[in-house]
């Protein structure tokens, strides 16, 4: 076990095993992964053979097993239990032809290897690829290794950029899908070709939001205007950054006076809620219109893909949907639409 500094301020420590955290040892115990779209793909892939690259356990070929796929499998991990095959798969894996490589590889960012001090015996395999992350090095290997991938990787992959050439459909899991971790997860699933990104289809669970071009035009989003000062002290809106732990607390803005707790009491540098000041909306009942004209922004953008273009926070709320994060250039544009919404109504 090992220490990670969380807060400077509170000088508070997280317990970290280092062990678990280097070879990313979160198990997949239940099948929620499987959704209608990742099956639909299994079945057209044509695979003759499932291969999991950083097997554990062997519980996705159980999983896949009690969904009715019938195909040979070969698990390979560095620490094989049973039947698997020793094997560094983010160096490499053996060629399979016509498997489909079926797998949930260790997630870690470099940054949080550093952090957490488990870096070293790691590095090599971020600097052989230029990866940020090891689910990316781990893709790669894999689709060096097979015409199919079809991974349960961190839902921020949808944001990422990175390694989309022979990406088919990306379907983000709603349900927690880990015990031991509240990492929120897409399963993207890659084919032989390469795709244009309008070709790529999302989806929520069972249901197609739209296409990787779609996402992408939406996170996309314009800078907004640069006179909307965020972190100020005395600002006169609120702006609840992320959604709560309890579905009533959502992504949102309120005139000061009306968030429901001591705004005094709040840093107004947080992440989670800050105060703003946006020139030229005076009155209190102009600052009361901006924020409903800017939370029916919002609203509009939570409907469909949009919700996909915020990140995830930290999992999902007690009713067990996901908890999301409006970034600042987000909210600023959003701002800037709205003063003009606005500006429209005073007219
Ligand atoms: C996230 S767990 C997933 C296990 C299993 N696929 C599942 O979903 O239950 C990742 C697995 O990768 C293995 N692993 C970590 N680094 C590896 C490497 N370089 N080569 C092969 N396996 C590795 C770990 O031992 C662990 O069993």
């Amino acid at each position: 076990m090992g220490r990670m500094l969380i807060s400077r301020d509170t000088a508070r420590y997280a317990e970290i095993d280092a062990a678990k955290v280097r070879s990313g040892r979160f198990l997949t115990r239940r099948g929620d992964w499987l959704a209608e779209p990742v099956l639909e793909f299994l079945r057209t892939c044509g695979a003759t053979e499932f291969v999991d690259p950083f097997a554990g356990e062997g519980h996705l070929f159980t999983q896949l097993a009690a969904a009715g796929f019938d195909l040979p499998t070969v698990g390979y991990d560095i620490a094989p239990e049973g039947a698997q095959v020793a094997n560094d798969s983010l160096r490499s894996i053996p060629a399979h032809p016509t498997a489909a490589i079926v797998t949930n590889p260790p997630y870690l960012a470099r940054h949080s290897a550093s952090r957490k001090g488990v870096l070293r015996g790691l590095r090599r395999y971020y600097t052989a690829g230029g990866h940020a992350d090891l689910y990316q090095v781990a893709i790669r290997r894999a689709l060096d290794s097979a015409p199919c991938v079809i991974a349960i990787v961190p839902e921020t992959f949808l944001h990422a950029n990175v390694l989309r050439e022979r990406l088919t459909r990306a379907v983000v899991i709603g349900a927690q899908v880990f015990d031991d971790t509240t990492t929120p997860v897409c399963v993207a699933c890659f084919g032989p070709d390469p795709r244009d990104l309008a070709d790529i289809d999302v989806f929520l669970d069972d249901h197609r939001l739209g296409s990787m071009a779609d996402l992408d035009a939406l996170r996309r989003v314009a800078y907004g205007d640069a006179d909307i000062r965020f972190n100020a002290a005395t600002g006169r809106i609120a702006l609840q950054a992320v959604d709560g732990v309890t579905p009533g607390l959502r992504i949102g803005f309120l005139p000061r006076s009306k968030r429901d707790y001591d705004a005094a009491g709040i840093k107004h540098s947080s992440r989670l809620v800050t105060f703003l000041d946006v020139p030229g909306v005076k009155s209190s009942a102009q600052v009361a219109r901006l924020c409903e004209l800017a939370n029916d922004r919002i609203a509009t953008l939570r409907t469909g893909i949009g919700e996909l273009a915020l990140s995830p926070f930290k999992g999902n709320d007690n009713t067990g949907a996901r908890r999301r994060r409006l970034d600042y250039r987000q909210a600023r544009a959003v701002l800037s639409q709205a003063r003009l919404d606005l500006a429209l109504e005073d007219d």
